[in-house]
């Protein structure tokens, strides 16, 4: 990897894109960061546990914040195309949307044809194919009909505006011991950890928490490099087949380590999520699953923070889980 990219990611890049999330006209919130005990859930973990909400971010989770950072640093009225049958699909059909600019979404035909129709209400075309060609189809949209691809994970200023959920997160508990954030392509964690390292919060050890089946990122600390491999979990959103690129390098910087669990804790703890007034969709729950399943070390009175980072999950899916 280009080592000064990873070098461009500064607290005054960062803080000029939380400015620019902040003042989005997709209306990006500052999602509540609550003590666990507002909840009145009894919880056995002996730390002092806050959660940030971004189950109640615009859109249903933190895609969003990148996706704002993203957008505004492109050309207005752009044609863009996007593989992602998620949330950053969700917001990114949202931000063409709002500005008006053409988009794509390619998605595997795997996909609930539910997210098809929720993309395309907001007036976005969709591309379903089989899961090993979504590559060939973006680049064949990129190629021949001159649309911008845009990457779901691996892409500076999607980063630079996941950060502003680590600086809001710093607003509230200046210097958190601990801050365990779930990790995909690892956007999201390397964005969050670059925050919080980078404004000097030396102490604070930052976790990642991967599904067992979908453990790139894992895998990517253990050879040194960004590797793929074939992912299954419950958690879809956490199961892209690569760690990216950028969101790798950053991590390795600013990553303590990545944990594993499995998908029966992750189920677990969205039961748990639910019964305290919570809907959070498994991805969503990944770190909240990390805590309550002793896997991260030396909880025992700190200051912690947890990301749910995201709540788009139907009545349908919850029913499947555990009491
Ligand atoms: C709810 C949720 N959490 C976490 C992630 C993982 O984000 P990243 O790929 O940036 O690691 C996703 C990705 O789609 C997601 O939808």
């Amino acid at each position: 990897m280009d080592v000064d990219l990873v070098d461009t990611v500064t607290l005054d890049l960062l803080r000029e894109a939380r400015e620019t999330v902040r003042s989005s006209p997709l209306g990006v919130i500052n999602t509540p960061l609550i003590p666990w005990c507002q909840t009145t859930l009894p919880l056995n973990v002996r730390c002092s546990l806050h959660i940030k909400l971004e189950n109640m971010q615009r859109t249903g989770s933190f895609k969003i914040r990148g996706v704002a950072n993203q957008f505004a640093n492109r050309p207005k009225g752009g044609h863009f195309v996007t593989m992602s049958a998620g949330n950053y699909g969700k917001s990114f059909a949202y931000a063409s949307q709002h500005y008006g600019s053409k988009g794509k979404v390619v998605m595997p035909e795997t996909a609930p044809v539910s997210r098809s129709i929720l993309i395309k209400s907001f007036g976005v075309e969709v591309e379903r194919v089989p899961t090993n060609s979504l590559m060939t189809v973006v680049n064949r949209c990129v190629q021949e009909d001159n649309m911008t691809f845009l990457h779901s994970y691996d892409d500076l200023d999607l980063i630079a505006g996941h950060a502003s959920l680590g600086l809001e997160l710093l607003d509230v508990i200046p210097e958190p011991d601990v801050v365990v954030v779930c990790c995909g392509g690892g956007g999201l964690l390397a964005g969050v950890a670059a925050a919080i390292k980078l404004s000097g919060c030396d102490k604070t050890r930052i976790y990642g928490v991967e599904p067992e089946g979908a453990c790139t990122m894992y895998k990517s600390f253990i050879e040194n490099k960004p590797v793929g491999m074939e992912t299954r979990s419950i958690a879809s959103g956490l199961a892209p087949p690569f760690a990216g690129t950028l969101p790798f390098e950053l991590c390795r910087r600013y990553v303590e380590a990545v944990v594993l669990i499995n998908d029966e804790e992750i189920e677990a703890a969205v039961s748990t999520l639910y019964k305290s007034g919570l809907v959070v969709e498994p991805s969503g729950a990944a770190a909240f699953a990390a805590i309550v399943s002793n896997k991260i070390p030396e909880l025992e009175g700190k200051n912690v923070a947890c990301v749910l980072s995201g709540g788009n999950i139907g009545k349908d899916e919850l029913a499947n889980f555990p009491d």
